[in-house]
Formats: structure tokens, C-alpha cells, sequence
């Protein structure tokens, strides 16, 4: 055939084919805003995507449509909307598209929070539910991660004795990467003493600023093999050496087991039982290795990262640390008394801290992407199989129809209410939502609610000179979670 012939043929195949793909695509999809060539929606995102989207939701409604490069998205901005997704239609939305730079780590299907929602990860999940974020379990590892508090206590008070300020970010974020791997591993993996960064915390610190960079690769399908930013080979080698320390952890346990037959009780061991008991595809040495990795990625940044919001907003507000103070000096009495974990539900200002924090910070603002599994109807539109949907729980929890005053920081509004976090309540959703709701709430919510309860209970706070409450900067950098743009620094001063 003549070459001309044969090209033009193609071209015209290809535009009927995309006329075709397009129709089918976009037949009854909700409103959104038009796009430019190949792009997309892409450059309409900014650095502050949650904000963009909030204000595109003004425009187009509580749910619109998008097209990033060549992958369709749906987005969710109203309670009723989050909840016919996460609720009513649940099932078709129980599974996740993998990003690249997630997808680089071995054996990425046998991670919690990227997994399938097959059989093997309702194992999981069981798992996780019924034996590792239990109250008994958390309860029984809690003195482990008592000592980690104290330390900190320790390391403030030398500061403090200096006059010296300190890096709340840096410091909840280390702690809480101390107080998982102490209630998963019974040991620290992060320098107590806070002097050297530690090789662990690189690591883990790597992988969430790779998964944080924009990726073209997970917008242009074709583009994976090539990898043309190196994000996939970049971060692949803090994986595998995390899955390295994991591994020798993991062996020196079972040598342990076998010889002194002692448990401790922590998620290793339950895991490690896991492997012994059950069904050889669902656990063993090597698929519990992204488990727990998936539990370090997902927890410590996350409550680290709220400590750190909290600290600046009570800054921000003397007023409401005064409260606060009153609260725990009034149950745990003076200084000198240790807060523990057993304390918290005694301490309901503190905890509507934490909650009232993670309503205007919620570290995860647009939770994690779903794939729907088949078309849908949502709201009266379509969501076409393959396509993905984000929930702006950013911008749901600020919302003035759904909130009184929503930018101002109030945690008497928790105390008034019933609302929780525990993914019934569709205006407030920092978990999420539905089966793939954050499986580490429970300890979550107790690292954070006794961090913030210790910061407060054996310190006051300043900020150093120059900062007041009204200039301190609370602007937002949006990564893999939502942080604070200029880290906070604070004066702890003994009490
Ligand atoms: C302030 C702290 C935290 C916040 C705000 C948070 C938030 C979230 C959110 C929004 C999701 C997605 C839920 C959805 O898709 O509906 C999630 C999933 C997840 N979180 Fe958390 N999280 C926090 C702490 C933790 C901790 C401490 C752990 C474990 C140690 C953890 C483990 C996980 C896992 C494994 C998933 C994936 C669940 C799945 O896909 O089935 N998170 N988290």
C-alpha cells in the first residue's frame, strides 16, 4: 500500500477511535472546568492542589470532573457526595490506583494501604482490626512508648535549660517514628537523643518527599517504562534498604522465638504468629515486610505533622493553651506527675485540640485516591470505570455550610457536638472513610493526643523573638501530607 495512503488511513483511525473513546468517556460526567491539549487540568492545580479544587468546587458543584494528562478524575466536595462514595458505593470504590513511586517497592501487593481490596487484604486488614490496633494491644505496648515520651521530655528540658528554641516538626516527627517502631519492633529505630537524623528516619524521609514530587509517569501511563523524572529508581533503593533493616529485625525475632520462646507481645509478634498460623499466601516473612513498612509511611509523617499544626494554632491562641493547661494541671495535677496514655479520656479539651486541629489541618487532605471498579452513579453523573476519585476533606472541613465560623480555631465546638473522626461523620473526615478508613486511627489519635498533653504538661511555650501569635506564619506546603511551609519554632521553658 502506499505509505500516504496507509498514514492517512491511520490518522483517521486514530481520530475516530479518540471521537469514540471520548464519547464513551464523557457521556454523563459531572461538570468541570476545560482543559487545554494533552495537559489537561494539569497546570489548573498549583502547588496548593486542595485550595485549587476547593475553589473550582465553587464553580462546578460538590462533585466535578478533571482530566490530569490522560487519567480521568473525579472529585468530591460535600458530605452527601463523600458519603455515596465512601458508603453507598463502597465496593466500587474499594481499591486504589498506585502511584509510581509507591509501585517502585518490592512487592507492593502486599501492602495495606495499595493493595487490592482482595481477600488477601481483608486478611490483612482483619488483622490489623481484630489484633494489632486494639485497646488491649495498645494498652498492653503503651509503657514502651511512655519511655519515648519521657525521653523527649528529657531532651526538651536541656533545651529549655539553654533558653533554647527547637523544631517541633523535626522533633514529633522523629518521636513518633520512635513511638511506632517501639510498638512494632519493641525497639527504637531513630536516635533517642535526637543528636544524628539516624540512617532510619533518611530513609522513611526520602521515600515521602519521592511519593510527594509530582510524577508525569502516573499521569502519562506511557511514560512508566521510561521513567523520564527517575522518581521510580530513585526511590526504589531507600525501599530496599528499608526492607534490609526490616528483614534483619524480623530474623533476629524468629531466632529469638525459637530459642527463648518469650513473647513481647508487640505487632511483630502478632504478625510473626500470623505467619505461623495461618494461610502461607497471606503471611509470611517476606509479605509482612510492606505491612510494616506501610505502617511507618502512613503514621509518622501523618502525627507528626499534626503535633507540629497543633502547637503552632495553640501558639497562635494563648488563650485556648491556657485552657488546656488548666485541664491537665486540674487531672494530672503538678508537673512532676507523668501524663500516660491512660490518662487521655480525662482530658476531653485536649483531645477537641486534637480533633479541632485535624479539622483545619488534616494531614491527608485529599485522603488517598480510589479507582472506581465499574461505571457508577454518583449525584446523578457517571463515574466511568478506570477513572479515579479524590474527597476534599480539606475543604469539606472548612466549609461554612457545613461549619460556624470554620477558620477559626475553636475545639469548644467538639465539646458542644458528637462529631468524631471515626469516618461516620461525613463534614469531618481526616481518616476517611468507608472499608479503606485509616486502620491506625486508634493509635494515632493516642501518640498524638500525649504528645501534645506531655509538650503541654511540663512546659510552657514562646515563641522566639520577633514571632508574635499574629505574625506567625501558618501558610501550607502540600506534599505527600499537608505541612507546615516554615517549620515552627518554639521556646520550651520548664515549669
Ligand atoms: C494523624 C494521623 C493520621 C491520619 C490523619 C491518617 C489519615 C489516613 C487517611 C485519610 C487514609 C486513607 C483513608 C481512605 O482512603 O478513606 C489513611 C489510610 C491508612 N493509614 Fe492512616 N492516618 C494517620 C495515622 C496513621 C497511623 C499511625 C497508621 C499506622 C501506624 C496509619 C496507617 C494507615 C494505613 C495502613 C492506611 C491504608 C488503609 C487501606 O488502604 O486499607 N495511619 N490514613
Amino acid at each position: 500500500m502506499d505509505l500516504h495512503i496507509f498514514l492517512l488511513l491511520l490518522t483517521l483511525f486514530l481520530v475516530t477511535t479518540r471521537f469514540i473513546l471520548k464519547r464513551r468517556v464523557t457521556k454523563n460526567q459531572p461538570p468541570g472546568p476545560t482543559g487545554l491539549p494533552i495537559i489537561g487540568n494539569l497546570h489548573q492545580l498549583g502547588p496548593k492542589p486542595h485550595c485549587a479544587l476547593s475553589t473550582m468546587a465553587q464553580t462546578y458543584g460538590p462533585i466535578m470532573s478533571l482530566r490530569l494528562g490522560l487519567v480521568n478524575v473525579a472529585v468530591a466536595s460535600s458530605p452527601a457526595v463523600a458519603q455515596e462514595i465512601l458508603q453507598r458505593n463502597d465496593q466500587a470504590f474499594a481499591n486504589r490506583p498506585i502511584p509510581e513511586s509507591v509501585a517502585a517497592q518490592p512487592n507492593v501487593g502486599d501492602t495495606i494501604a495499595w493493595a487490592p481490596a482482595d481477600p488477601r487484604w481483608r486478611n490483612r486488614r482483619r488483622v490489623c482490626t481484630t489484633r494489632i490496633f486494639t485497646a488491649q494491644r495498645l494498652d498492653l505496648l503503651q509503657h514502651l512508648r511512655h519511655r519515648k515520651v519521657q525521653e523527649l521530655v528529657h531532651h526538651l528540658r536541656k533545651q529549655a535549660s539553654k533558653g533554647k528554641s527547637v523544631e517541633i516538626g523535626e522533633l514529633a516527627f522523629a518521636t513518633m517514628l520512635n513511638l511506632i517502631s517501639n510498638t512494632v519492633f519493641s525497639e527504637d529505630l531513630v536516635d533517642s537523643e535526637f543528636k544524628s537524623a539516624g540512617e532510619f528516619k533518611e530513609l522513611v524521609w526520602r521515600i515521602m518527599e519521592d511519593a510527594g514530587r509530582i510524577n508525569l509517569s502516573d499521569y502519562f501511563p506511557l511514560l512508566k517504562p521510561m521513567d523520564l523524572q527517575g522518581v521510580r529508581r530513585h526511590v526504589a533503593v531507600s525501599y530496599v534498604r528499608l526492607h534490609k533493616i526490616f528483614d534483619h529485625l524480623i530474623r533476629q525475632r524468629v531466632a529469638e522465638r525459637q530459642s527463648t520462646r518469650a513473647a513481647k507481645g508487640d505487632f511483630l509478634d502478632v504478625l510473626l504468629d500470623q505467619c505461623e498460623q495461618g494461610d502461607p499466601s497471606d503471611f509470611t516473612v517476606e509479605t509482612i515486610k510492606p505491612l510494616i513498612l506501610d505502617l511507618f509511611i502512613a503514621g509518622s509523617d501523618t502525627s507528626g505533622s499534626t503535633s507540629e499544626w497543633a502547637m503552632a494554632e495553640l501558639l497562635r491562641n494563648p488563650k485556648v493553651m491556657q485552657k488546656a493547661r488548666e485541664e491537665l494541671i486540674q487531672v494530672i495535677g503538678s508537673s512532676n506527675v507523668e501524663v500516660t496514655e491512660s490518662d487521655i479520656p480525662k482530658l476531653p479539651y485536649i483531645q477537641a485540640i486534637v480533633k479541632e486541629t485535624l479539622r483545619l489541618h488534616p494531614p491527608v487532605p485529599l485522603l488517598l485516591p480510589y479507582v472506581a471498579g465499574h461505571d457508577v452513579e454518583v449525584s446523578g453523573y457517571t463515574i466511568h470505570k478506570g477513572n479515579q476519585v479524590l474527597i476534599n476533606a480539606w475543604s469539606i472541613g472548612r466549609n461554612p455550610q457545613f461549619w460556624d465560623e470554620p477558620l477559626l480555631f475553636q475545639p469548644e465546638r467538639f465539646l458542644r457536638s458528637n462529631i468524631d473522626f471515626k469516618g461516620r461523620d461525613f463534614e469531618y473526615l481526616p481518616f476517611g472513610g468507608g472499608r479503606r478508613i485509616c486502620p491506625g486511627l486508634p493509635l494515632a489519635n493516642r501518640m498524638i493526643t500525649l504528645m501534645l498533653a506531655v509538650f503541654l504538661h511540663s512546659f510552657e511555650w514562646e515563641l522566639p523573638e520577633g514571632v508574635t501569635s499574629q505574625t506567625l506564619d501558618m501558610s501550607e506546603h502540600y506534599g505527600i501530607t499537608l505541612k507546615k511551609l516554615s517549620p515552627l519554632s518554639a521556646i520550651p521553658i520548664s515549669v
